[in-house]
């Protein structure tokens, strides 16, 4: 089910399925709600699985204002607030990782449990903050499709490229979907984030980690510094996947995603 919430004078694209405990999925740069249909299509019995535009991006509008990732972790609070929802297991993919950790951070108590897929703790390096000046600079010069052309050959993992040659165009279509204003937001938004290291240490709420094996924007490596740093954390590698790992071995991701769920129910 779609739907649209205003809050705060700001509309915000809702995507929402199954009935029961909420899991909010929260998804990468430079993409939208949509990547999450694999697990929207197979959510789990009793959890209710609701997957948000971010600010700026898809059916969301705010793509004018300036924003941070601390900014998108209040934004989803206060969907969560709107949508009458307390205690909540959020699901970040990649830049959605960076606002889960933000939401680690802010509010702790809001967590009910944290899953950090294809991510990483470290803020941008300095090499890191030239791309993305680069990428703007580009975005502005020609718009969406160099910011497509540059990242879907990394976001999507070798065997992928080889086997699921369907995914390039559908990825695609979500970037160039984006407003070039969102994009250049939400870069402004990664280059400015801040390391998360310090905090995760102290995260007590349990934890997945899922890293695709093949994923060329966080490598793996990243994922076992994160699990070292989240006390009791699970560390999950899904084969052949590479950064967009849910969309890519959906029957996998969700294989994992569904035992750590129905794991926090045995409690
Ligand atoms: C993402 O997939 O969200 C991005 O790769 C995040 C990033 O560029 O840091």
């Amino acid at each position: 089910m779609e739907q649209t919430a205003v809050i705060a004078g700001r509309r915000v694209r809702v995507l929402d399925a199954g009935s029961g405990e909420p899991v909010l999925l929260v998804h990468g740069f430079p993409l939208c709600a949509d990547m999450w249909q694999p697990q929207l299509d197979a959510a789990p019995a009793g959890w209710r699985v609701i997957a948000p535009d971010l600010r700026g991006f898809g059916g969301s509008s705010g793509a004018d204002a300036v924003t941070t990732i601390d900014g998108h972790a209040a934004d989803v609070l206060a969907l969560a607030d709107h949508l009458g929802l307390e205690r909540l297991a959020i699901v970040g993919l990649s830049m959605g990782g960076y606002v889960a950790m933000a939401i680690a951070r802010l509010a702790p108590e809001r967590l009910r449990a944290l899953v950090l897929c294809d991510t990483r703790a470290e803020a941008d390096t300095e090499e890191g903050r030239e791309n993305r000046e680069r990428m703007r600079q580009a975005l502005r010069a020609a718009g969406a499709a160099v910011i497509s052309e540059a990242m879907i050959p990394r976001l999507l993992g070798t065997t992928s490229q080889r086997e699921r040659q369907e995914l390039g165009p559908r990825v695609r279509e979500w970037i160039e979907r984006q407003s070039p204003a969102g994009i250049e937001a939400a870069l402004v938004a990664l280059m400015t984030r801040s390391d998360a290291s310090e905090r995760l240490r102290r995260v007590t709420c349990p934890t997945l980690i899922v890293a695709g094996e093949e994923d060329a924007l966080t490598p793996v490596e990243t994922h076992e510094r994160l699990h070292a740093l989240i006390p009791g954390s699970r560390l999950e590698v899904i084969a052949r996947a590479g950064h967009l790992s849910n969309l890519e071995r959906p029957d996998a991701f969700n294989a994992v995603l569904h035992r750590f769920l129905g794991g926090l129910r045995e409690e």
